[in-house]
C-alpha cells in the first residue's frame, strides 16, 4: 500500500512515515518542501495520484474553517483519484473540529478519525520549547486544576498505522486516544523539570493575559485571538477523562509522560 503522509515533516507525520515504513508500507511524504500545499488545490493530485490511502494532519488547528474546506476538498479529489482509505487526524473534545470531520464523512472515502488529546510533544517540539528552555519557565492559560491526558506521538503514529493495516477494521471509526494518566499543566512543568535537573516554574494565567503574552513572543494578532478562542473551550476540564483507545488498537498501554519527560530530557530538549 502507499500512504501519502501530509504534514510529514512535523510532530505526527513524521512518526507517521515511520511507523508505516516499518509497517511495510511505501510512504509519500508530503509537505511543502515536496511540492505539497494544503493552500493551493493544484498541488493536491500529483501528490495523491497513484496512492491507496492519506494520513491528513491539516497544519495548525483540525478546527479553523480553513481546515474543514481544505479537508472537504482534498477528501472529495482524493476519492476522485481512487485514494479512498482517509485516515484525519482530529482533536478530542473540540466541538469547532466536528465540521472538518463531517466534510471527511461526506466525502464517500472509507475514513478513520483519530481524535486525540493534547500531545506531550507540546512540550519538546513547537512553540513552547523554547519558552522553557530560555525564560526557566512556562505561562500557560491552564489553571492549576486542570488536568489532561497528555498521549505521546508516537502512540497517535502507532494507531494511525494500525487503522490502515487493519482492513475494514476502523472504516467508518472514530478512535478517540489519550495518555494513560491525567496530568495538570503545573504538573508536566514539574516533570520536565525533574527530568532535567533544572529549576522551571509554571504560571496559570487568563486566557486574555495568554494573547498579550502570545503577541511578545511574535504570534500575530489574528492567530493570538484563534488561539485564546481555542484554548477557552479546550482548557475547561472537560477533557480531563482517560479512554482506552490506544490499549483497544495496539493492544498495549499508551506511553506516560514521565517516560517522554525522561527521554526528551536526555536528548537534551530543554538545555
Ligand atoms: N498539538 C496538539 O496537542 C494537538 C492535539 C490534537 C490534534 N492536533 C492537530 O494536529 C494537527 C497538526 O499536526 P502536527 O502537530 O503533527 O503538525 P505540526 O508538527 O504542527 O507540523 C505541521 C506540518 O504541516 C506542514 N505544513 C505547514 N503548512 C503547510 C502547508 N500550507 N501545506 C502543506 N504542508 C504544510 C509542515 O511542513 P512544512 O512546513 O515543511 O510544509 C509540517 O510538516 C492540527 O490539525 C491540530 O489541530 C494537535
Amino acid at each position: 500500500m502507499t500512504v501519502v503522509v501530509t504534514g510529514a515533516t512535523g510532530r505526527t507525520g513524521g512518526r507517521v512515515a515511520s511507523a508505516a515504513r516499518a509497517a511495510g508500507l511505501t510512504v509519500r511524504a508530503a509537505s511543502r518542501a515536496t511540492g505539497f500545499d494544503w493552500r493551493d488545490r493544484s498541488t493536491w493530485a500529483e501528490t495523491l495520484r497513484g496512492a491507496e490511502a492519506a494520513y491528513l494532519a491539516f497544519p495548525t488547528d483540525v478546527g479553523s474553517p480553513e481546515a474543514t474546506r481544505a479537508v472537504g476538498e482534498i477528501s472529495r479529489e482524493a476519492v476522485s483519484l481512487g485514494v479512498r482509505r482517509l485516515v484525519l487526524l482530529s482533536a478530542r473534545g473540540e466541538e469547532r473540529a466536528r465540521p472538518t470531520e463531517d466534510a471527511l464523512r461526506e466525502s464517500g472515502a472509507d475514513w478513520t478519525i483519530v481524535q486525540a488529546s493534547w500531545f506531550s510533544q507540546n512540550f519538546s517540539e513547537g512553540p513552547l520549547v523554547e519558552e522553557l528552555r530560555l525564560s526557566g519557565g512556562l505561562v500557560f492559560p491552564a489553571a492549576e486544576g486542570v488536568r489532561e491526558p497528555f498521549i505521546d506521538v508516537r502512540d497517535i503514529a502507532d494507531v494511525v498505522v494500525a487503522a490502515l493495516t487493519s482492513g475494514d477494521r476502523y472504516v467508518r471509526r472514530e478512535i478517540d486516544v489519550t495518555g494513560p494518566r491525567l496530568v495538570a499543566w503545573g504538573e508536566a512543568v514539574a516533570e520536565i523539570a525533574a527530568a532535567t535537573g533544572r529549576e522551571l516554574a509554571y504560571r496559570a494565567v487568563p486566557t486574555r493575559e495568554y494573547r498579550e503574552h502570545l503577541v511578545g513572543f511574535g504570534v500575530p494578532g489574528e492567530e493570538a485571538d484563534f488561539l485564546v478562542e481555542l484554548f477557552e473551550e479546550l482548557l475547561d476540564g472537560h477533557n480531563a477523562q482517560l479512554t482506552d483507545g490506544v490499549r483497544q488498537v495496539l493492544g498495549r498501554e499508551p506511553r506516560d509522560f514521565a517516560e517522554f519527560a525522561k527521554e526528551a530530557a536526555a536528548a537534551g530538549t530543554w538545555g
